[in-house]
């Protein structure tokens, strides 16, 4: 059982966008092609453990753009592929696995290339270590 976070409810250092069909929501984020920006979700854990994550993204350029991952402001992850899915009316799960404390969580994704992130419709959050399926 997964809670989803949407990327619109989150803080998202581009625009919200809807120009694109497939996303969940009202639209999905569209972060600035630069890199150090992208997507902050709030996420609440009922208790501390490990989570799988699954964001939700589509990449229609022909290059990976991959991120940073952040928790609680520390980088866990520096380098998390979001491949291309060949045009960014398609969606693709990206699962990676990570802990989180008690509480209110802060999860940040960040492209490291010129190029920024990916556009990200949402991050499903499960609990234990299982990845979450890649569909939607
Ligand atoms: C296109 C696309 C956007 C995407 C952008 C990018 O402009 O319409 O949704 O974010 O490319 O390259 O990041
Ligand atoms: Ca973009």
């Amino acid at each position: 059982q997964a809670s989803r976070y949407e990327a619109e409810s989150a803080v998202c250092d581009g625009t919200v966008d809807s120009n694109h069909s497939g996303f969940s929501g009202t639209g999905f984020c569209n972060p600035p092609n630069q890199s150090g920006t992208g997507v902050q979700f709030t996420v609440n854990a009922a208790s501390a453990g490990t989570v799988a994550l699954g964001f939700k993204y589509a990449n229609g350029s022909s290059t990976s753009r991959p991120a940073s991952l952040s928790v609680n402001g520390t980088v866990v992850q520096t380098n998390v592929p979001f491949e291309s899915n060949a045009a960014w009316s398609n969606w693709t799960v990206k699962n990676v696995t990570v802990s989180l404390k008690a509480g209110a969580n802060t999860i940040r994704l960040a492209g490291t290339t010129s190029a920024g992130l990916a556009n990200i419709d949402l991050l499903d959050v499960a609990k234990g270590g299982t990845s979450l399926p890649s569909s939607f």
